[in-house]
């Protein structure tokens, strides 16, 4: 992540599910725990625990990133994604309009005293393109899978609370992130672990989806960026302009972990199996973030090849983490320093 400047406090609410790993945040607890940074676990269904929050620390903006965040899981059980992405995005939007509702009743000017609320989505909201063309910001939403129509119902609420209630929002939809700490069910870091493993590394369908894929410190960067810059009320989208085939990733990604751990990249091309397709398979996805580019100045600076070394770097220098993470320990140490959820 860039040097931003910032110097003020970050309180980071989350809830700890299966995707939540404190241990990633070890860093920045010791470095700025106690003083700048403060973790506060909970729920964001949760009303009064999240007023209790916005009190305490006199919370002046939102990013809210907090989400049931995979798409297979939300096949297989669309309720946490109803409740986490629609119900918990209420409770926060509305919580914000409360806390920052001026003493007549109305909504303080965002200019006037700072507070915004930012909300990350994804460009899953705009459904499936064809061979050619793209996602602008003024596409219109055709989500096909629980957890994409969740996530746009999210979206449809953040607009709404700015349209009925002035509250100061900015909105951003972003392709496909990969990098560090990333929760190994998602593809990149599934396959690097099973590549390492010598395990079946599987693809959906033909293997012909198209994904765009932006690193994920380019995407923390686009996000500082709207929050510095963003003009209220409005929506950006963010991307890599990066578009692959997932079995052509697939294969970069073998030469590249290959090459790292002196393993066959053969061998590993062997073990690519072609599973049943995911039901709904959006099956190409292009992102125009042209405005965000042109009004705001932001960049890509990532480039693929650098952000897939970076990350299998990562995943090999970070066994415990992984090993953590597989064998449930982590589980443990969550409940033994925060409690059973
Ligand atoms: N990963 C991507 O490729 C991608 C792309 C575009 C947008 N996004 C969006 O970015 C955000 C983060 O995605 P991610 O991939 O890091 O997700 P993730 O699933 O890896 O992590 C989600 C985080 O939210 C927390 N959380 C879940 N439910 C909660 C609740 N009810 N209350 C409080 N905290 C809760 C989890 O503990 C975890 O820390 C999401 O809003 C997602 O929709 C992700």
């Amino acid at each position: 992540m860039k040097k931003t400047g910032f110097t003020g406090r970050i309180i980071n609410l989350d809830a700890l599910t299966y995707a939540g790993n404190p241990v990633s945040l070890e860093d920045i607890e010791r470095q700025y725990g106690g003083t700048r940074y403060f973790f506060e676990k909970g729920d964001i269904c949760d009303r009064a625990f999240v007023e209790e929050v916005f009190r305490k620390y006199n919370i002046d903006t939102v990013v809210h990133f907090a989400a049931e965040s995979h798409v297979d899981r939300s096949i297989l059980g669309p309720e946490a994604f109803v409740k986490t992405n629609v119900m918990g995005t209420f409770t926060l939007l509305d919580a914000a309009r409360k806390y920052w509702r001026t003493e007549a009743g109305e909504m303080r000017e965002s200019a006037q005293t700072g507070v915004l609320f930012h909300h990350i989505s994804t460009d899953e909201v705009y459904g499936s393109l064809g061979d050619t063309g793209s996602f602008s910001e003024t596409t219109a939403y055709d989500p096909r899978s629980p957890y994409s129509a969740s996530k746009a119902a999210s979206d449809h609420l953040v607009m709404a609370y700015h349209h009925t209630y002035g509250l100061p929002v900015t909105l951003s939809n972003c392709s496909n992130n990969y990098g560090p700490c990333q929760f190994p069910e998602k593809l990149i870091p599934l396959s690097i672990l099973n590549m390492l493993e010598s395990k079946p590394l599987p693809v959906y369908g033909d293997g012909k989806n198209i994904r765009d894929w932006v690193f994920v410190e380019d995407h923390n960067n686009a996000v500082w960026t709207i929050l510095q810059k963003g003009k209220t009320g409005e929506k950006y989208n963010i991307g890599g302009e990066n578009e692959w085939e997932n079995i052509k990733l697939l294969h970069t990604l073998i030469d590249i972990v290959a090459r790292k751990t002196g393993g066959s990249a053969e061998a590993m091309r062997n073990t690519v199996t072609f599973v049943k397709d995911r039901p709904g398979h959006d099956r190409r996805y292009a992102i125009n973030c042209a405005k965000l580019k042109h009004e705001l100045n932001w960049k890509r600076e990532v480039s693929f090849e650098e952000g897939l070394s970076k990350t299998a770097d990562w995943y090999l220098a970070n066994t415990q983490w992984v090993n953590g993470i597989r064998s449930g320990d982590y589980k443990n140490w969550i409940e033994k320093n925060y409690g059973k959820r």
